[in-house]
């Protein structure tokens, strides 16, 4: 992986529970380029990383800082503490822009769906559709008003194409039907957020015959939690006849990492698909968001970032 090491300039509150962190190089050199959607990976002090979508905030256009918008999580994975600890002055490594969520280049418009903190690629998105005069509506959704973070720069970027939403002010709240169904015919939609907003979202465009090509999601949770349940259970690699051994509360990549094997991954949420693996034998306990049913229920393949398994050894493509 790339690595970067930049500077904190700034660490602003944007609501009680999310912060704006301004990043820059050292230096003042410029920040390789990014696109909308693109995320970078920040390095943990305890070890490990977690993934920021780069907010373009219209205030840090100037190619020598990025935004990472930040919710503190509760309980914090050590994650987000970590970052809304960060002070100006602090210096922080990250990976280079990665995108697994990257919007589309032709002319269709774009609907635009945003749920809590799953507005920051989202926002990135709808700068640059302003910027290029194409056609796009945004709806942001979150639990109550003060909640909703970066809403200066959106209102800046959408004017009127920004619809906000509030759980607590059932009025306003977001009808995914209607949404879907006052958006052009052939419009792309875009969703970031819970995963109960992503799957209310496909299931309501599924319904209305709209392709699954045509709706794109990324999830914006934390990896899903350890089951009180979870076993330890082995892993060997096809390649080289190694076996590890997966305890419980760890995922199979960290347990491959451990025993230095590298393995490709990105989100480590089940979500981006970078990790998906084909299944030799054993039967995976999959927990990714990312298979159809009938791909699970298949058992040959699987995301190794979240899913454990089933029988006590699974042989892996590796
Ligand atoms: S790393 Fe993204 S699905 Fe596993």
């Amino acid at each position: 992986m790339t690595e970067l090491t930049l500077i904190v300039r700034e660490a602003i509150a944007e609501t009680p529970l999310v912060k704006a962190i301004v990043l820059g190089s050292a230096d003042g050199a410029p920040l390789p380029p990014a696109a909308p959607g693109a995320h970078v990976r920040v390095a943990l002090p305890e070890g490990g990383d977690r993934p920021y979508s780069l907010v373009d905030h219209p205030d840090h256009r100037d190619g020598g800082t990025w935004v990472l918008g930040v919710r503190l999580e509760d309980p914090s994975a050590g994650g987000s503490r970590f970052m809304h600890g960060l002070a100006p002055g602090d210096r922080v490594t990250t990976s280079a822009p990665q995108n697994n969520f990257p919007l589309h280049e032709d002319a269709r418009p774009a609907l635009l769906i945003a749920g809590g903190i799953g507005i920051t690629p989202i926002l990135s998105m709808a700068a640059a559709l302003a910027r290029a005069g194409r056609d796009f509506r945004l709806h942001y959704a979150g639990r109550a008003r003060g909640q909703l973070a970066f809403l200066a720069p959106l209102a800046r970027i959408c004017g009127d194409r920004l619809a906000c939403h509030y759980d607590d002010e059932p009025e306003t709240r977001l009808d995914v039907g209607k949404a879907l169904a006052e958006a052009p015919a052939d419009a792309v939609v875009y969703v970031c957020g819970p995963e109960g907003m992503i799957e209310a979202v496909k299931a309501a465009a599924a319904g209305m015959g709209i392709a699954p090509e045509r709706v794109r999601s990324e999830l914006f949770t934390k990896a899903p939690a350890a089951g009180a349940d979870d076993t330890a259970f082995e892993v060997e690699l096809r390649s080289t006849g190694q076996v590890v051994t997966v305890a419980p509360g760890e995922s199979i990549i960290d347990a491959l990492e451990a025993a230095g094997v590298d393995v490709l991954y990105d989100c480590r949420r089940g979500d981006c698909g970078i990790c998906q693996c084909d299944v030799i034998e054993g039967v995976p306990d999959h927990r990714d968001v990312i298979l159809s049913d009938a791909e699970k229920a298949s058992g040959k393949v699987m995301q190794i970032c979240v899913s454990r398994a089933k029988s006590s050894r699974l042989v892996l493509d590796l």
